[in-house]
């Protein structure tokens, strides 16, 4: 079977937007494929993370992520620092990697461009920590966003490239896998662009929302002041809650508005009110799940453990492989 490994920054809190493009669809290959999905800890200190604020919001993901239904049991689901055989094997990469190459990567470019004052070694190697994420244990999908695409362009040298030097398939070539078509493109609250691409936490509505916040945050989305002709374009504030309208509510409630704006009888008020109470019933199931769940250290701990021993299997497995072929051989 197919094997797809997939990274998970721990940034936030999960929103609509996390929940539509990456998490759902992740959901459903675990069904499918031999899937693999962590928590990228070891590339969040890149940030030198506070400790408790590490260890908080890692336990937050995890919590989110077994809410929204990966399942430790179909999924192997880890936390990246419970494998230092990852480690190990970044450290062996890095001896192929090269500066000019590294320094040419986008992601480097623009984060050494936003924050002068840090421009630290991991995160000019981060695609080899990355490749290390995705040939421990030789995945052969990964599904990546565009802005990746050049990272796992990456991986595929570094894993060509040892394939040379020592044995040629070895690991496998990884491919990109884009959800495209499959990924339904959720909007931000405040007018314009994607769902928490803008600062502020007034853009985003996150799973964990409470209904009180949420009517909160639909009742002051961006509007305009109305149609004025039938059958007008909508503009892009507009478009978006209708987008999201799309997402979590039936058929017939979206043709209702529908046609009150073609026809100008709309009144936006009771839109956002509907569009509330529809997100409310939508998130509130995985609400209580992600209560639930980060109140639960029993239930965190017995996830995490579960993971890290099927991870550990297969990384192990690796690990004494690349140790035997690069000539570290027992005494
Ligand atoms: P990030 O935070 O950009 O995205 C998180 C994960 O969401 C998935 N994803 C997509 N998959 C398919 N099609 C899309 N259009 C799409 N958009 C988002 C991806 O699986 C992505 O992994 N650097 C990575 C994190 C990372 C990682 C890895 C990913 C660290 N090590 C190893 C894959 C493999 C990142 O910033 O992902």
């Amino acid at each position: 079977m197919e094997i797809v490994l997939s990274g998970i920054r721990p940034t936030g809190k999960l929103h609509l937007g996390n929940y539509f493009g990456a998490v759902k669809n992740f959901v459903k290959m675990q069904e499918t494929h031999n899937c693999f999905f962590f928590i990228a800890d070891y590339h969040s200190l890149t940030t030198h993370p506070k400790p408790n604020d590490l260890h908080g919001i890692v336990k937050q993901v995890l919590a989110e992520y077994l809410a929204a239904g990966l399942d430790p049991e179909k999924a192997t689901l880890y936390i990246q620092s419970d494998l230092p055989e990852i480690a190990e094997l970044y450290l062996i990469l890095n001896m192929n990697a090269y500066l000019g190459e590294l320094e040419r990567v986008t992601t480097f470019k623009e984060k050494a461009r936003k924050q002068p004052e840090n421009v630290n070694a991991g995160l000019l190697t981060y695609p080899t920590l990355m490749a290390a994420d995705i040939i421990i244990h030789k995945a052969n999908k990964v599904p990546v966003g565009k802005d990746q695409e050049q990272n796992l362009e990456m991986t595929r040298t570094f894993a060509r490239r040892f394939n040379r030097m020592y044995k040629e398939d070895f690991f496998p070539i990884p491919q990109a896998y884009n959800f495209g078509e499959q990924l339904v493109k959720i909007p931000g609250l405040d007018g314009s662009g994607k769902m928490g691409k803008s600062e502020g936490e007034s853009n985003a509505i996150f799973l964990a929302d409470d209904p009180k916040v949420i009517r909160k945050k639909v009742m002051r989305a961006v509007t305009d002041s109305g149609p004025t002709k039938p059958n007008q374009e909508k503009p892009e504030p507009i478009q978006n809650l209708f987008s999201l309208l799309k997402v979590v509510s039936k058929p017939d409630v979206v043709d209702h508005f529908d046609a009150a704006y073609n026809n100008c009888s709309i009144r936006y008020g009771d839109l956002k009110k509907q569009l509330a109470e529809d997100i409310i019933s939508f998130t509130e199931p995985l609400r209580d799940k992600i209560l639930s769940l980060s109140g639960d250290e029993v239930a965190i701990s017995k996830a995490a453990r579960i993971g890290a021993d099927k991870a550990r299997e297969s990384a192990r497995k690796t690990i004494r492989e690349v140790r035997e072929i690069i000539g570290f051989r027992p005494f």
